[in-house]
C-alpha cells in the first residue's frame, strides 16, 4: 500500500482526535472539565480502548450545517477493559458543536449500547452536551428516543452507568435517568428538564443553573443522582470502583476479590456499641464498618434520605448490597424518600444477583400529613414489593428496634428473608413500648393516683415482656439471637450457606411495582 495512503489515514485520525480544536479544548480545561478523550483514557485500563465510528459524519444540511465539520460527530465511542473486564463507553465531546446530539451521534451511541447488551458487558455513558442538535430537528429527537428504548430494554441485563460531566438539559436527562446509576460532578454538571430562563419566563422564579440542577441539588434534594464527585478525575475513579462491585451482566456473578480480612473476625467493640437508652442515637455506619471486609463500604445516595443507608461492600471477598436504618436521622424512621431509595437499591441488587444484607433499627414509618398526602402508602409499598420480589440471598440482622409495618418492610422472615439474626438488644413488637402501654393499659393508667409513675411502670413492664428478640425467636421469625461481636462471622457463614440459592418467580409478563 502506498505510504501516502497510510499517511492520509493517520492525518484524518489526528484531525478527528483533536475534536473541536485547541481553542475549544483550552476552554473545556478552563471550565474545569476534561475532554471526552481524556475522560476515556482515565476510565479504561491503560491502552485498552478501541474507538469505533471515528469517521462517522452528520447528514444535516439545514441552516448552513452542510459546511460544518463535526469530528467523530461529537461523541467518542468504543470499548476497552476496566480491571481486565470488557466495558463499553460513549463520551460526548462538548468541544464539537457543544456535544449536541443529532441523528448520527445517536446512531453511534446506539451501536455501543447494542454491542454491550449483545456481549453482556457494562456500558458507561459520559454526558456533556447542549442536548438535541437544534438544526437536526426531529431526527435529533428520534435519536434520543432510540437511546431511551435501548436503555430500557437493557435494564437489568447489563449495568448502565451514567456520568454527568457538563450540561444535560431537556429530555436528554432521561437517558441517564433510565440507567442504573448517575454520577455528577460538583459545579460543572447540571441536569434539568427546563432551564433557569424558561422557569423564569413561565413561573417568575429566579434560580441559578447550579442551584436548579447541580450535583449537590440532585444528590441531596431530588435524589436523581446517586454519587457526588468533586471533579472529573475523582468521578471516574469512583465509576471504576463501583464497577468492581457489579457483575458484567445478569447471568454472571460479581467478581470475587481475594479476601485478607479474617472471615472469623470477632468484633468485641460491637458488644458495647448499643447505647443504654433505647432512644439514644448512634451511627449505623460504625456497625457496617465493623462487619464488612476491611471496613470498605461504597455508599450509594449518600446525601439523600439519610435515614436509610444503602451501598455496596464485600463479605469474605464477595459483593453484597447493604440496606440499613440510620438512627442518627429521623430516628431511622422510614419515609417516602427512604422507601424510594431503598426500593430502588434492592431491585438493583436483585437484578444483578447481589445478595442483600439488611441491618434493622427502625421505630416505624414517619408519621405526619406530609407523608400521608405525599403517598407514603404507595412509596412504602415499593420496599415491601422489592424485598418480596427479590430472589437473591437475603440476610437480615436486627440490632435494636423493629416495630410494626416497618419491621416487616425491612426484610422480615415473612418477606422472604432466608436468615434473620437478632442481637439481644433487639426489640421486635407491634409498636414501641410508650405507645403500646398507653393503649393496652389505658384503664389502669386513668385510674392510677400517680399517673406518671404508673405509666413509667407499665412501659417498663411492656418493654420487659415484649420488646425483646426472644418472642420472635420462639416463633422462628428470628433464626438465632447472636452476640453482636459474632455478627461478621455469622453473616459470612449464612451467605456461604445461601450461595446456591435458586428461587424463581411465577411466570408472568412482569409484576406491577407500585410507583
Ligand atoms: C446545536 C448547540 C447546542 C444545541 C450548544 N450548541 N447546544 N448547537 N444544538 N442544542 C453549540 C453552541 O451554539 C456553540 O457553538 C457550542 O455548541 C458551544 O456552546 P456555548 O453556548 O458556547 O457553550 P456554553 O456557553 O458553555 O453553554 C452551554 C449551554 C448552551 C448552556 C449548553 O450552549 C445552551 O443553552 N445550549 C442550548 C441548550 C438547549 O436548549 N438544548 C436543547 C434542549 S431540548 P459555537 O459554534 O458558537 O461554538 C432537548 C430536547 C431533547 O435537548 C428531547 C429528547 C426527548
Amino acid at each position: 500500500m502506498a505510504t501516502d495512503t497510510i499517511h492520509e489515514l493517520h492525518q484524518r485520525r489526528k484531525r478527528i482526535e483533536l475534536g473541536g480544536g485547541e481553542k475549544r479544548i483550552a476552554k473545556q480545561h478552563q471550565d474545569g472539565k476534561l475532554t471526552a478523550r481524556e475522560r476515556i483514557r482515565l476510565l479504561m485500563d491503560e491502552g485498552s480502548f478501541s474507538e469505533l465510528d471515528a469517521f462517522v459524519q452528520h447528514r444535516c444540511s439545514e441552516f448552513g450545517f452542510e459546511r460544518i465539520e463535526a469530528p467523530a460527530e461529537g461523541v467518542v465511542t468504543g470499548y476497552g477493559t476496566i480491571e481486565g473486564r470488557p466495558v463499553y463507553v460513549f463520551a460526548q465531546d462538548f468541544t464539537v458543536i457543544g456535544g449536541s446530539l443529532g441523528e448520527m451521534h445517536a446512531k453511534k451511541i446506539c451501536k455501543v449500547l447494542d454491542l454491550a447488551v449483545k456481549t453482556g458487558a457494562p456500558v458507561v455513558g459520559i454526558n456533556d452536551s447542549g442536548g438535541a442538535r437544534i438544526q437536526e430537528g426531529v431526527d435529533a429527537l428520534s435519536g434520543y428516543g432510540q437511546i431511551f428504548f435501548r436503555n430500557t430494554r437493557s435494564s437489568g441485563v447489563i449495568p448502565q452507568i451514567s456520568a454527568i460531566m457538563g450540561p444535560s438539559a431537556g429530555g436528554a436527562v432521561y437517558s441517564p435517568a433510565l440507567m442504573d446509576f448517575i454520577f455528577m460532578v460538583d459545579q460543572t454538571s447540571q441536569m434539568f428538564i427546563t432551564g433557569p430562563q424558561v422557569i423564569q419566563a413561565v413561573t417568575g422564579e429566579e434560580v441559578s443553573a447550579e442551584e436548579l440542577g447541580g450535583a449537590m441539588t440532585h444528590n441531596r434534594v431530588s435524589g436523581v443522582a446517586h454519587f457526588f464527585a468533586e471533579d472529573d478525575r475523582r468521578c471516574i475513579a469512583e465509576i471504576r470502583r463501583l464497577l468492581g462491585f457489579l457483575p458484567s451482566n445478569n447471568l454472571e456473578s460479581a467478581p470475587r476479590l481475594e479476601c485478607c480480612d479474617d472471615p472469623q473476625r470477632w468484633e468485641e467493640r460491637l458488644n458495647g456499641l448499643m447505647p443504654e437508652s433505647p432512644n439514644k442515637a448512634y451511627d449505623m455506619k460504625a456497625i457496617i464498618a465493623a462487619i464488612v471486609d476491611h471496613g470498605d463500604f461504597m455508599e450509594v445516595h449518600a446525601q439523600y434520605a439519610a435515614n436509610i443507608i444503602v451501598g455496596f461492600a464485600r463479605m469474605n471477598g464477595n459483593s453484597i448490597g447493604i440496606i440499613a436504618n440510620q438512627p442518627q436521622h429521623l430516628a431511622g424512621c422510614l419515609d417516602i424518600n427512604a422507601s424510594d431509595k431503598a426500593g430502588r437499591f434492592i431491585r438493583t441488587c436483585d437484578a444483578f444477583g447481589i445478595p442483600i444484607l439488611s441491618i434493622v433499627d427502625v421505630p416505624g414509618f414517619l408519621p405526619g400529613t406530609n407523608q400521608e398526602y405525599g403517598g407514603i402508602i404507595r412509596h412504602g409499598a415499593k420496599m415491601l414489593y422489592a424485598y418480596s420480589e427479590a430472589t437473591v440471598p437475603k440476610v437480615t440482622l436486627i440490632v435494636r428496634k423493629a416495630y410494626g409495618g416497618a419491621y416487616l418492610a425491612m426484610c422480615s422472615k415473612d418477606l422472604g428473608a432466608d436468615m434473620v439474626y437478632a442481637w439481644p438488644t433487639a426489640e421486635i413488637a407491634v409498636m414501641g413500648p410508650d405507645g403500646a402501654a398507653n393503649i393496652i393499659f389505658r384503664n389502669e393508667l386513668n385510674a392510677a393516683p400517680d399517673k406518671a409513675r404508673a405509666r413509667a411502670e407499665k412501659i417498663a413492664e411492656y418493654r420487659g415482656r415484649f420488646a425483646t428478640p426472644f418472642i420472635a425467636a420462639a416463633r422462628g421469625y428470628v433464626d438465632d439471637v447472636i452476640e453482636p461481636a459474632a455478627s461478621r462471622r455469622m453473616i459470612i457463614k449464612a451467605l456461604a450457606m445461601l450461595a446456591g440459592k435458586r428461587e424463581t418467580l411465577p411466570g408472568k409478563k412482569h409484576g406491577n411495582l407500585p410507583v
